[in-house]
């Protein structure tokens, strides 16, 4: 109810422009994002690295409506690629169809897309491009542009995509992306979906993730588990215990300010954890959403308007 209720909101662009023009705003915001500039999003991956673990950093941002904002989007990731081995991060990016102009104009998307693919690949060492699942009026067009992307010669260890428990098409579109060898990040899903494509009961999308999840560790392809779920995590650490998988043939995957203990004692366990931090100026979507995620969050927001 609450999350559905967020997720709604999460898409009123007149609360979206006051929110994310507010100083309040921009301050309350800070509790997940790394901060407005790719300097902050380069200090958080700094600390994050220093904690021993990896990080994708994704510019916020999606939906553009015209040509020149997807242009400027890309241009930013240029940025970010450059900054990621100026400052010798372990990290990679993370990015939105939607925000390279997908609803604006296909073509143009897929060229900025391919072109931020083709500059990760030459990277020393080389980089790569996680492309985000949005809203399932975009699964399937995301994942035949992985595809399409993956199979371009160079680039296949380049560029991945993300595949949500809660669809019950996954485990088809997993079978298929196997086949191809492509990466996948492995998350429940964060959207408003209709119970004719998605598992609704939590009992139901966490059984799909330990189905999924198990598919995945058995592949022998380098796959991430997003997740802060500790149950679904322990899954996790006992299925590559009894499998006999090694620490570095998967990683778990969390998202930036949330269960920073749970990140370290994985860390500390030997297992690898890669932190998704996200920076830039339109953070209300992705905020919203991830109040919906936890009442406490609402909480949270409440004791600092209360105290400003
Ligand atoms: P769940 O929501 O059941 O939470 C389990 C526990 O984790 C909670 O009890 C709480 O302790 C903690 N927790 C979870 N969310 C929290 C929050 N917001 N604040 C504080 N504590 C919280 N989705 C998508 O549709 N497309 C995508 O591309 C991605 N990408 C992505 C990358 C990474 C690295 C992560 C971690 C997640 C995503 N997601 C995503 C979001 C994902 O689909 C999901 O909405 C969130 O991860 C929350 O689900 P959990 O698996 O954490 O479980």
């Amino acid at each position: 109810m609450l999350r559905a209720f967020f997720v709604g909101l999460s898409e009123n662009q007149t609360l979206r422009n006051f929110a994310e023009r507010s100083a309040l705003g921009r301050r309350v915001s800070g509790r997940f994002v790394a901060g407005t500039e790719i300097t902050d999003a380069v200090r958080a991956a700094q600390n994050v690295n220093r904690s021993g673990m990896s990080v994708t950093i994704d510019n916020l941002g999606e939906n553009v409506t015209n040509p020149d904002e997807a242009r400027h989007s890309a241009q930013l990731y240029h940025q970010i690629l450059e900054a990621i081995a100026a400052n010798n991060l372990n990290a990679n990016i993370s990015l939105k169809l939607t925000h390279m102009g997908l609803d604006v104009d296909e073509k143009l998307a897929r060229e900025l897309v391919s072109a931020l693919v083709a500059k990760a690949t030459s990277m020393n060492p080389p980089g790569f491009v996680r492309v985000d699942m949005e809203g399932s009026h975009y699964t399937q067009r995301t994942l035949d542009f992985v595809h399409e992307l993956h199979g371009l010669p160079g680039n296949g260890n380049s560029v991945g995509t993300v595949i949500q428990a809660y669809l019950r098409r996954s485990e088809k579109d997993v079978e298929k992306l196997l086949a191809d060898g492509i990466r996948i990040r492995l998350c429940k899903g964060a959207y408003k979906e209709p119970a004719e494509i998605a598992f609704a009961a939590k009992s139901e999308v966490d059984q799909s993730y330990i189905r999924l999840m198990k598919t995945l560790m058995k592949s022998g392809i380098y796959h991430g588990l997003a997740t802060h779920d500790e149950h679904l995590i322990q899954q996790a650490e006992e299925f590559a215990t009894r499998e006999k998988l090694a620490p570095e043939t998967f990683e778990f995957q969390m998202l930036y300010g949330i269960r920073r203990d749970l990140q370290q004692s994985l860390v500390r366990s030997g297992w690898r954890v890669r932190i998704y931090v996200p920076f830039g100026t339109e953070w209300y979507p992705y905020f919203m959403r991830r109040l919906g995620e936890r009442p406490a969050n609402v909480l949270f927001i409440a004791r600092h308007m209360l105290r400003s």
